[in-house]
């Protein structure tokens, strides 16, 4: 899933894209590498590790050249070492080239540039372009055409930069992109290609996204995008709104901490311009009466938002839900006709099995819908129509403030079919809707000396269980996913009754039981009967709830009281003291809370 960063202009190129690709660092940080091209040819570094890794070998003085692609990686294809780290050269080392993306049929293509004499010297998948556009250049076409020469023969996905010298039009950079995000940046006599709008807002506001199949030239003559079929494409500039402090860290130790603590302006502005008395004001198109199911798909995070959405639009607007994992979908060969709404969850818009079960979704001619936060993102630009998040940026891996948009944008979707249908609005959940980022603030202000000394009694578990039922059945797997991914500690979320059907075998004096328990809940007194069963076994209680009753505290060793809510919006709240949890546990363990081993942002391969 890595970022790429590419720069042609008047500046020298190695700082600036160094300092764009740190951006980008969230997408893969296993691995980097810079390429900047001069007169007398590319010169290329790599390095194992974090890009500052890569930064503090280089001299910058002894890097001269105006023309430059840069790397960082998360590894599908060969381990993260300096050969596998991109920029790949082809033989002559007059090509350079960053590949996002995977290229499925790279292995026969291997063997056939080997058996022709090229020098393929990384295990990796993307290698094998910087060879075949060798080869296409050798036969004499410009270097434009051999890259679209060599993308003909390739399948899989990419977001791909080149760097090479035509033997016409002289140095530049070629730009291709299929599944995988490019913006190019328009600056003064200067352009700046990302995968990432992050990376290039420092330099300019005006971006073009690229579509899949477009083939950018980039050199000081400007930029031209052609198709691959050679089609030529009008260039439709567009003016990024995000603000640099939006994506800068503030005070905050982690990106984590702050996205955490900015949710009640997040959830404000996923709410702002859509309240309108009790009906929601939303452009989507989406034929109400024509829709007999509706299938929410989406992994991770925003999995556990669709599954939030499915007892949401049940309970508000009475028609059959779905949540199911893209990644189980795309690949059941479901069964899904026009009478489907197909709707996609997901904060980057580009994680590859939403995008596929949506394409699958779409094949069917099931209607389709987003929920994204990415502005500009591929699934947002592939479903018929969409809510946007607008939470802002989140660099943090660990998802926060995307989950709690995601759960308004759900309950104001429900809201929206439930008018569409004719049933009777409920101007009583609206009401609630808009006071939520006032009880978010409220919880958030005054929550971080309790979570921290909850945090400190607990940091060296081995193991945790998340319970919660109906609504907040879902905020238990999110509480356990959080903790997970971020402290490492094992943590599993359950059902709170289907624990005794095996879990509570696990149970003893050493388990902390983070029970998800607010009054609301219809099965509030089933709740408390499971935490008796959980005392009973010695299992030490955290409890999340919204009143201070005599027998939950007599249950619990540590209770967090949050705001009063209503069942269905429950979850928004109840998720916070989980978030803050899974983040004090993470930073008194010393870990690396923003960008935990193993993971990466968004998870745009298969
Ligand atoms: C969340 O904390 C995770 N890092 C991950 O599960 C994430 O939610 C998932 O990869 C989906 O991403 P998306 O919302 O960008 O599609
Ligand atoms: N397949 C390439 C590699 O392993 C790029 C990986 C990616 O985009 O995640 O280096």
């Amino acid at each position: 899933m890595c970022g790429i960063v590419g720069y042609v202009g008047e500046k020298q190129a190695a700082p600036l894209i160094i300092e764009a690709l740190k951006k980008l660092e969230y997408r893969g940080y296993d691995s980097s590498g810079i390429s900047v091209l001069n007169s007398e040819g590319i010169f290329t570094a790599k390095k194992k590790g974090r890009i500052q890794e890569l930064e503090s070998m280089l001299d910058y003085s002894k890097i001269e050249g105006t023309l430059g692609i840069a790397h960082t990686r998360w590894a599908t294809h060969g381990i993260p070492d300096e050969i596998n780290a991109h920029p790949h050269l082809d033989c002559s080392g007059k090509i350079a080239i960053v590949h996002n993306g995977i290229i499925e049929n790279y292995a026969s293509l291997k063997e056939v540039l080997i058996s022709e004499g090229h020098r393929i010297v990384s295990q990796t998948d993307s290698e094998i372009i910087a060879h075949l556009i060798e080869k296409f250049q050798k036969q004499g076409n410009p270097l434009e055409h051999s890259v679209k020469k060599a993308l003909s023969l390739v399948e899989g996905t990419f977001g791909l930069a080149v760097l090479g010298t035509d033997k016409f039009g002289g140095p530049r950079i070629i730009a291709a992109k299929k599944g995988a995000s490019l913006i190019i940046g328009i600056g003064n006599n200067e352009i700046i290609l990302a995968s990432d709008a992050t990376a290039i807002i420092n330099h300019t506001r005006k971006v073009i996204y690229l579509n899949d199949d477009e083939v950018a030239v980039l050199s000081k003559d400007g930029c031209f995008i052609t198709k691959i079929n050679g089609e030529r494409v009008k260039n439709q500039i567009q003016e990024i709104k995000w603000s640099l402090e939006e994506i800068e860290k503030k005070n905050f130790k982690h990106f984590m901490l702050k996205e955490i603590m900015e949710q009640p302006e997040a959830v404000q502005n996923a709410l702002r311009g859509r309240i309108n008395g009790a009906v929601p004001k939303l452009s989507l198109k989406i034929d109400v009466n024509k829709t007999k199911r509706i299938i929410l798909t989406a992994c991770g995070t925003s999995w556990h938002s669709a599954l939030i959405g499915k007892y949401l639009i049940e309970k508000i607007a009475q028609i059959p839900v779905e949540a199911d994992y893209a990644s189980e979908f795309r690949y059941r060969d479901p069964l899904i006709s026009e009478t489907d709404l197909v709707m996609a969850i997901s904060q980057s818009g580009e994680t590859a099995d939403t995008l596929a079960a949506l394409r699958q979704a779409k094949s069917k001619n099931a209607q389709t819908a987003g929920i994204v936060n990415v502005v500009g993102s591929t699934i947002a630009r592939e479903v018929d129509s969409g809510i946007f998040l607008h939470a802002g940026p989140e660099i943090g891996v660990a998802s926060t403030k995307a989950f709690t948009t995601q759960v308004v944008a759900l309950a104001l979707f429900a809201l929206f079919l439930r008018h569409e249908k004719g049933i009777k609005d409920s101007p009583e959940l609206m009401r609630e809707l808009s006071m939520i980022p006032s009880k978010i603030k409220e919880f958030l202000t005054s929550a971080e000396g309790q979570i921290g000394g909850i945090a400190k009694e607990f940091y060296s578990s081995k193991n945790f269980l998340y319970l919660g039922r109906g609504v907040n059945f879902p905020v238990a797997l999110e509480g356990a996913l959080k903790l997970k991914e971020i402290s490492y500690i094992h943590a599993e979320g359950y059902p709170a009754a289907e624990m005794k059907h095996g879990p509570i075998a696990l149970v003893d004096d050493e388990m902390p039981v983070v029970f998800v328990a607010t009054q609301s809940a219809s099965t509030f007194d089933k709740i408390t009967s499971n935490m008796q069963e959980i005392k009973a076994r010695g299992g030490r209680i955290i409890t999340i709830t919204d009143e201070e009753n005599s027998s939950i505290k007599s249950l619990s060793n540590f209770l967090v009281l949050v705001p009063k809510t209503i069942e269905e919006l429950s979850p928004i709240i109840n998720v916070l003291p989980l978030q803050l949890l899974a983040y004090k546990i993470a930073d008194l363990k010393g870990l690396s809370i923003d960008k935990p081993r193993n993971l990466a942002k968004s998870v745009t391969v298969e």
